[in-house]
């Protein structure tokens, strides 16, 4: 019992994992798991020991998958049009202007690295960022609550009232307002966002899949009225052979180093082909090929490196082919 929990405490360590997360991975209390690590724990610990043990061996099976970030068509794309809109509201708080919102609308594809890039800037924007992900049938009111929660403004009371709150929060500040998923939003929706901005100086970035593209482009009442503030609408294509090359590479780590040249290159265009584009098969199919290529008898005969048959055989797991 004293080892298991060593080892898990080794690996809390390691993977740089509190206890309470690894406690609400594992699906009990954090005051359980602490008093079972203290012997303290009033009850029988062999449940909860049975847990932990459970827990080290899913663990143990490494998987690997896409924790990196690569610089991809899209990655640029999307950080030139969120810059230009940071660009605005860095003005507009210099130059003490408020006039029209100026936003952002980036449209692509489902699978080409839109979240991943949105994060991305997110998560390093020094500014305040406000990171929302809109749901099907998302309503105005719920939306400003959501902004209004994440600024940590009280979110009871009428939506006018909020909305108040909101504005006098941000007005001048170089805050972003990023809206992933932009498709489910309709232009009511949207709407509220925009006089939010109009009326601050902040920056409005919506991005979707193209049916938000071709919501915007209907020119309808509505979108059209949106569509003339838009800074940008920036169109995202599919991953180039390029870019998957540059992710591919970046997976296999040092293993590059063992591939020579020509066969680098066709077991990149192989993939290539293979995922049409799209970031997310390409991550699902990088991991499936060098799970493969990690079984004991494929590491006998390749040393654990991903080849064009491991490619061909998480292909056929994956795509209907
Ligand atoms: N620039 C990138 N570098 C590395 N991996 C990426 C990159 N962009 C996307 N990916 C991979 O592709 C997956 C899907 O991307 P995601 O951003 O969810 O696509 P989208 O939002 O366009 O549907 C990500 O989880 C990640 O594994
Ligand atoms: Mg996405």
């Amino acid at each position: 019992m004293r080892d298991l929990i060593k080892e898990l405490e080794k690996f809390s360590a390691d993977k740089n994992m509190s206890y309470g997360k690894i406690a609400k991975a594992m699906g009990i209390g954090q005051s359980t798991l602490s008093e079972v690590r203290n012997g303290t724990y009033k009850g029988d610990p062999s449940a909860v020991m049975e847990k932990i043990k459970d827990f080290l061996e899913r663990h143990k099976e490494k998987m690997r998958r896409i924790n990196f970030s690569c610089d991809t068509d899209v990655r640029k794309r999307v950080f030139y049009a969120i810059d230009l809109v940071k660009k605005y509201v860095a003005s507009n708080v210099s130059e003490q202007i408020i006039e029209s919102a100026k936003i952002a609308y980036i449209v692509g594809r489902a699978g080409i690295g839109k979240t991943h890039a949105l994060r991305e800037y997110a998560r390093t924007y020094k500014a305040k960022c406000i990171f929302i992900t809109a749901e099907n049938n998302i309503t105005d009111t719920v939306l400003v609550r959501k902004v209004a929660k994440e600024l940590g403004i009280a979110t009871n009371g009428r939506t006018e009232e909020i909305k108040d709150n909101i504005k006098a929060a941000v007005k001048f500040t170089e805050t972003l307002v990023i809206i992933d998923e932009g498709e489910h939003l309709k232009p009511k929706v949207i709407d509220v966002m925009r006089s939010i901005a109009d009326q601050t100086g902040i920056g409005l970035v919506i991005a979707g899949t193209e049916k938000l593209k071709h919501q915007l482009l209907s020119q309808r009442g509505e979108y059209e009225y949106l569509l003339s503030r838009a800074a940008t609408i920036m169109q995202l294509n599919s991953l180039s052979t390029e870019d998957v090359g540059k992710i591919v590479k970046k997976f296999l780590g040092s293993d590059v180093e063992l591939y020579d040249e020509s066969k680098l290159s066709s077991l990149i265009n192989l993939i290539s082909t293979t995922v049409k584009g799209s970031a997310r098969q390409l991550n699902n199919l990088l991991t499936l090929a060098s799970d493969i290529a990690s079984r004991p008898e494929n590491v006998a005969l390749t040393d654990g490196l991903i080849t064009e048959a491991h490619i061909k055989a998480a292909t056929k797991l994956l795509f209907i082919v």
